[in-house]
């Protein structure tokens, strides 16, 4: 006889088992393993199977039809989704609450909705009344939002059944909604899965393009789902830091677009604002002259970006000195340190690092390895860099500076912004360049230019304090000490 499938289905996971238990093996969550009802079983060797439908095979070539977008009227968001809302598609909204995921949806609603859209606005955690009120202070309140506060997902899907289908559903937040079918509390797993799978389907079957929003947790997961990451057409991030005004949009996941693309809004008093220039924005809070600090030019997406790189290396307190880093790569940043000691002679063992990107921006790109070797001689040594100099260009491990794709995309805003010379690794675009290029072959030479330039101003500040009657600050960091020694050459 054949053995009996297993009727026991870990809800997060899939791994199954013969008999119920609290805690899942496979994934180690609890509580998620539940019955599968017995339709859902694989019929055993009595049963008649079922016949199958047939259906046709397509070929590879033929007619198409292009994805049908619908632009949100928000075009940083659509910069983010690859050019619009796919009809059909499901998005997955994620952030840390308060970030303004309620206020990008409803402005993106209303936007909708003014270009004479059906636009739905489902709210599981506040009343109708607390909408309006953020509508009001956005000034939306003439735009034809259709609002309700709802949490059940039968409920919801048989009213959008009605009627004209809408364009736009937003679902605030997922971990609100339940479906009948399921039989836990909102907000597990279970729930969130299962009234995920619905509105999926609602999706799929109506033409409607869904949001879901979904909170993040301490630790930057989506809470619960990460199930239907798998389950959604596209899942974005919606970040910023709590201090900044700034907040950047980005595709973890795009099965219709690029995810390499960053929205940019800033956080005012009547809600979000685009920010088409985010460079502008990223630098308008410099420290100019501050030793540390150097102007990356990179590139984000399709789009350059210039963003502040600020670094301080200061004698370690601790045993093992520390190395944190916000914003950039913690294994990119050792390794720059590793070259920069290996090749350099730039003692950092006995020092502290900390590395930041300026306005709460995260940068993946290893062209910044120039300029966070730049930003670190230039706090070590105490010497400002030039303040109209941008850096681009990454670190081998050999000490060489290696070229970086776009250099004339980087060049080209960098000479907008009103850069005047640009730091890059050789074989870039020279001629024709829009500002005065610095070729740097390798790590050695660009740590030799800042030490000279150290020379020349700390021999200026020296020549001012001997005027005044002060110890030359020259003399003063000239006496060797053995946790603050500055560049060796
Ligand atoms: P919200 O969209 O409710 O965040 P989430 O849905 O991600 O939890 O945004 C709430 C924050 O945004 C709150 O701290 C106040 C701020 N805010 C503004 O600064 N200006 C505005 O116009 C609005 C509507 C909100
Ligand atoms: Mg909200």
């Amino acid at each position: 006889m054949a053995k009996s499938a297993p009727a026991f289905v870990c809800q997060n996971c899939g791994a199954a088992y013969g008999r119920w238990q609290g805690k899942c093996e496979a994934c180690g969550e609890w509580n998620t393993i539940s019955e599968e009802s017995a339709a859902a079983r694989p019929s055993g060797p009595g049963r008649q199977p079922r016949k199958g439908r047939l259906f046709v095979l397509e070929p590879l070539a033929g007619e198409t039809h292009e994805a049908p977008r619908l632009p949100s009227g928000l075009p940083e968001l659509d910069r983010v989704t690859g050019g619009g809302f796919v009809r059909g598609s499901v998005l997955l909204v994620g952030g840390d609450p308060g970030i303004g995921k309620s206020t990008l949806l409803l402005q993106a609603a209303a936007a909708l909705a003014r270009a004479a859209r059906r636009a739905v606005y489902i709210s599981g955690e506040e009343a109708v009344a607390q909408v309006r009120l953020r509508a009001d202070r956005l000034g939306l309140t003439q735009a034809r939002v259709e609002l309700a506060a709802e949490t059940s997902v039968e409920d919801i899907v048989a009213t959008l059944s009605e009627g004209p289908t809408p364009s736009l559903v937003i679902i605030d937040s997922i971990q609100t909604m339940w479906t009948d079918a399921v039989e836990s509390a909102p907000g597990t797993v279970t729930q969130v899965r299962g009234a995920a799978q619905a509105l999926i389907r609602f999706a799929k079957r109506s033409g409607a393009t869904v949001i879901l929003v979904g909170h993040v947790t301490k630790d930057g997961q989506i809470a619960g789902p990460r199930v239907i990451e798998h389950m959604v057409d596209a899942v974005l991030s919606f970040e910023g830091e709590g201090a900044h005004q700034f907040r950047i949009l980005r595709a973890l996941k795009n099965r219709f677009g690029p995810t390499d693309e960053i929205g940019v809004f800033e956080m005012t008093g009547e809600g979000l604002r685009e920010v088409p220039n985010p460079s502008e924005l990223f630098l308008s809070e410099r420290d100019l002259g501050t030793p540390g600090t150097a102007v990356f030019a990179g590139i984000e997406g399709t789009r350059p970006l210039l963003v502040e790189i600020q670094a301080l290396v200061a004698p370690t307190t601790l045993g093992t000195p520390r190395r944190a880093v916000v914003g950039w790569d913690q294994s990119r940043l050792s390794m720059v340190l590793a070259v920069l000691e290996a090749h350099c002679g730039v003692r950092l063992g006995s020092h502290d690092v900390y590395l930041n990107v300026a306005g709460g921006l995260r940068i993946q790109e290893p062209a910044a390895d120039l300029v966070a070797a730049a930003a670190l001689v230039s706090s070590l040594t105490n010497t400002p860099l030039p303040a109209d100099a941008v850096y681009f260009g990454e670190i081998s491990l050999s000490g060489a500076i290696r070229p970086v794709p776009q250099a004339a995309a980087r060049l080209k805003e960098a000479a907008k912004l009103g850069f005047a010379r640009a730091i890059v690794p050789e074989a870039g675009p020279e001629a024709g360049a829009p500002l005065a290029v610095t070729a740097v072959a390798s790590l050695t030479t660009l740590v030799a230019d800042i030490a000279a330039r150290r020379g020349q101003t700390t021999e200026d500040r020296g020549q001012m304090a001997e005027d005044r009657g002060e110890t030359p600050r020259i003399l003063q960091r000239r006496r060797p000490t053995p946790d603050n020694r500055p560049v060796e050459r």
